[in-house]
C-alpha cells in the first residue's frame, strides 16, 4: 500500500514498509511528552496529552507504550467519541476533515458518519503518523478515508471543499492559529462546522498549563478568522467543545 504526501506541494509516493518501526513510533510523540506526575483518575492517565517535547529523546519500548495509551479503550471514559462526534453533525455522504488525526483514534468514528458516499481526509504533520495511520486504515477497512501529510501551517484543503473539521487535542499545537483557521474557513462549504476539543485550563489531565488555551481564546481566534463561535453544551468532564460556522 502507498499513501500520497502532500508536503511542499509536490506529490511524493512513499511505501508503508519505507519508514522503519521506530522512525515510526517516534513520531507518534512528536509534540507530546512529558507525563504529570499528579495523582488522577486511572482512565485520565492513560493519554499523555501533556507531553510536548521531541519523542525522538525516547526509547523505543517508550514510544511503543505512548502509540499504545493513544488509543486505550480506557480513554474512551473520558473522550466520549460518540458524543463529540455526534456534536459534529455529520450526514451521510460529507467530506469530514480529522485535523491532527494522529493514530486515529476518532477516525472509526467520523468514517461512519459519513457512510461509503462520504469521505474522510486524515491530516497530520508527521509522515510516520500517517503511515501507522494507513496501517490502521487498511486493517479495520476504513476505505473512505485518505491520510495526508500537511505543513504545520497549513491543512492544505480545496477551497469549498469540505464539510466538517475536527480538531481534536490538537489546536493548541498550531502556531498562527487566526491565520490558519482562515484557511480552514475558506475550505469550507456552505454549512459548514469546525469543532475545537481541547483540554480545560483546570482539567486534571493535559498540556502543561502554559500551553493550553482558554475556550473564550478559541472563540476569538475562530471568529476573528470569519466564523461565528460558540462553545457547545458537552458532558466531557476534561475538555470543552468549541463550534465554529461560517459567517
Ligand atoms: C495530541 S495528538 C491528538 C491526536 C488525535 N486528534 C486524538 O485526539 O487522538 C496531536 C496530533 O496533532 C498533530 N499536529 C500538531 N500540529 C499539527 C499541525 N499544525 N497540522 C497537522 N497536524 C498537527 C501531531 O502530529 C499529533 O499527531
Amino acid at each position: 500500500m502507498s499513501l500520497i504526501v502532500n508536503a511542499s506541494r509536490s506529490a511524493i509516493r512513499i511505501t508503508l514498509t519505507a519508514i522503519p518501526l521506530f522512525a515510526l513510533v517516534t513520531v507518534l510523540c512528536t509534540g507530546c511528552n512529558k507525563r504529570s506526575t499528579r495523582s488522577e483518575p486511572a482512565a485520565v492517565a492513560q493519554m499523555p496529552h501533556d507531553e510536548h517535547t521531541s519523542g525522538a529523546e525516547r526509547g523505543l519500548p517508550e514510544l511503543q507504550t505512548y502509540a499504545h495509551r493513544l488509543d486505550n479503550p480506557a480513554r474512551d471514559e473520558w473522550q466520549r467519541p460518540e458524543e463529540v462526534v455526534a456534536l459534529l453533525e455529520c450526514h451521510v455522504g460529507m467530506t469530514a476533515v480529522d485535523l491532527g488525526a494522529g493514530t486515529g483514534y476518532f477516525l472509526p468514528f467520523l468514517s461512519n458518519a459519513v457512510g461509503e458516499d462520504g469521505r474522510v481526509l486524515a491530516l497530520d504533520l508527521e509522515p510516520g503518523t500517517i503511515e501507522w495511520l494507513s496501517g490502521r486504515i487498511e486493517t479495520e477497512g476504513l476505505s473512505n478515508v485518505r491520510p495526508i501529510v500537511v505543513p504545520p501551517d497549513d491543512p492544505e484543503l480545496g477551497a469549498g471543499s469540505v464539510d466538517r473539521v475536527l480538531v481534536a487535542n490538537t489546536w493548541h499545537h498550531i502556531s498562527g492559529r487566526v491565520e490558519y483557521a482562515k484557511k480552514l474557513r475558506a475550505s469550507m462549504r456552505p454549512g459548514g462546522l469546525v469543532l475545537v476539543v481541547d483540554f480545560t485550563l483546570d482539567s486534571p489531565e493535559g498540556p502543561p498549563p502554559d500551553h493550553r488555551l482558554a475556550m473564550d481564546r478559541v472563540v476569538g481566534e475562530l471568529e476573528a478568522a470569519g466564523f461565528e463561535a460558540e462553545v457547545l453544551n458537552e458532558s466531557l468532564p476534561y475538555q470543552y467543545v468549541v463550534a465554529g460556522r461560517p459567517r
